[in-house]
């Protein structure tokens, strides 16, 4: 039986929230008074119930991916056969089609397990073009991953790679060599899918790119590389019946985080939101979130039409090498930042401090010890130096790093941005912001439809006064 299934190794595999440091008891007028918090259960209700009314109307697809069987046996399928087929996986997809599948093969993808991945989100020539002389063809299979089907940067990989593998492969052999994942129903991508006969997973309607982790998007690399998926939705599940029995919106670990880094954004102006994970394996996770948090929250107008252009700037940062490099600005530059810690209780295979030099007491005192018992003293050591100087963070923990551990903090991480997207009332879905670049790009690239942003780009460059060109 799976350890996941038993309730003894799930209880002690439960990620928690520790929210103490954003306390004005704590941290004092930069933090929240235990009214304060307590006042936000209301708001909470409120979108706890929304959110419980749009998932039962099925309009909150990704809180049901844990429960996916369909997908779930496809992707398993596949990802048996690439890797009795192939040595290295390739992914080729930009922002929520990379940053999952990075983030889970950087936390918990192992050696000899499956096959090598490539997350491969760069369109810079010389790093994709040097990926692509390493690679060797025969034994790679490349997982074109969009699901608009048209991203530019995508299909520019894909147009490269799949001209590279019919030039050494023939037009029979290269079509095994590519696995789309796109949209079930429309777009470029699908029409290619019909007309070219590659084999193909699903991006669930209703799920969009950065929520998309827990779908073939994620899965089918991190299933490919070895990655115990089964155990990934299990931790995701655990995650959403913690939520689904808290006794009030409070005790739901999802709203609980959306609540207090709202109020902290909205009462204490911290305007920047750090993840600093203390554990090299879980710092790839920050990139994923920074682009959930950003990409979500960072809306110029709210849903009842007011021009509101809020949001909260999440930075990444890595424990213990950013003591080094950020901490200094955390700990005395402005107020504007609430830092939430990621802590590993157990850090697996241990890495003994030889007990050297015993007459140097500066150096000596750390013999005996563990390497992970020395970066876990630094976190607490940091989040009380943050509490000292009145700087708000929550700790989040994993007892170890493990599938379902990281299905836990990914579920928690996506339920909280969408109830703080409720909480600011805006849409966390959308990105209009980022469709005018598109534009511009297509119009730059010339495609048809598009001439007169390239225009406007023209005009641009011609507007700008050579004095300020240095
Ligand atoms: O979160 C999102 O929706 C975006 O970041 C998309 O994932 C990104 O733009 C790539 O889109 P697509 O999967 O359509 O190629």
């Amino acid at each position: 039986m799976a350890n996941y299934r038993r309730r003894r190794w799930r209880d002690a595999n439960t990620v928690r929230l520790d929210l103490n440091g954003c306390l004005a008891g704590a941290v004092g007028a930069d933090g929240l008074a235990a009214d304060d918090v307590a006042a936000l259960e209301p708001a909470l209700v409120r979108v706890r119930e929304d959110l419980a009314a749009r998932r039962a109307a099925g309009a909150l697809a990704f809180a049901d991916l844990p429960y996916q069987r369909e997908d779930l046996k496809r992707v398993i399928e596949v990802a048996d056969a690439v890797r009795d087929e192939f040595e290295t996986l390739v992914v080729l997809g930009i922002g929520g089609s990379a940053l999952g599948a990075r983030a889970l093969q950087a936390a918990l993808a192992e050696e000899g397990k499956g096959v090598r991945l490539h997350v491969v989100d760069a369109i810079d020539p010389d790093a994709f073009g040097a990926l692509l002389e390493r690679l060797d063809v025969r034994r790679t299979v490349f997982n074109v991953i969009s699901k608009s089907g048209e991203t530019a940067e995508t299909m520019a990989q894909f147009l490269i790679v799949r001209d590279r593998l019919l030039r050494e492969l023939g037009a029979v052999d290269y079509k095994s060599h590519l696995i789309v994942t796109t949209d079930p129903a429309r777009g470029a991508l699908r029409q290619i899918v019909h007309d070219e006969g590659f084999r193909d997973l699903p991006v669930p309607g209703g799920v969009g790119g950065r929520f998309s982790v827990l779908t073939p998007v994620g899965l089918f690399p991190a299933a490919a590389a070895g990655i115990d998926v089964e155990e990934l939705l299990a931790g995701a599940a655990h995650m959403d019946e913690r939520g689904k029995g808290a006794a009030s919106a409070l005790a739901h670990p999802s709203l609980a985080l959306a609540g207090v880094l709202w109020a902290l954004a909205t009462r204490r102006a911290k305007s920047v939101v750090v993840m600093m994970a203390y554990c090299e394996r879980l710092a790839t996770a920050g990139d994923w979130f920074a682009q959930l948090w950003a990409e979500s929250l960072g809306k110029a107008v709210a849903l009842d039409g007011r021009t509101v252009e809020w949001g909260q700037t999440p930075v990444r940062a890595l424990g213990a090498a950013d003591q080094h490099s950020q901490l200094q600005l955390y700990v005395e530059g402005p107020r504007d930042k609430v830092v939430v810690f990621l802590r590993v209780e157990n850090h697996g295979a241990g890495l003994d401090i030889p007990a050297t030099y015993q007459d140097l007491e500066s150096v000596g005192y750390l013999g005996g010890h563990e390497l992970g018992e020395l970066l876990n003293a630094e976190q607490r050591a940091t989040e009380l130096a943050l509490v000292k100087r009145g700087r708000p963070s929550a700790v989040l923990t994993l007892p170890a790093v493990n599938a379902f551990t990281l299905g836990q903090v990914l579920y928690l991480l996506e339920t909280a941005t969408v109830a703080a997207g409720g909480l600011a009332g805006i849409d966390p879905f959308g990105q209009p912001g980022v469709e005018e670049g598109k534009r511009l790009t297509y119009g730059l690239m010339g495609r048809p439809g598009f001439e007169a942003f390239r225009t406007e780009v023209e005009a641009w460059l011609a507007r700008k006064d050579a004095r300020f060109v240095l």
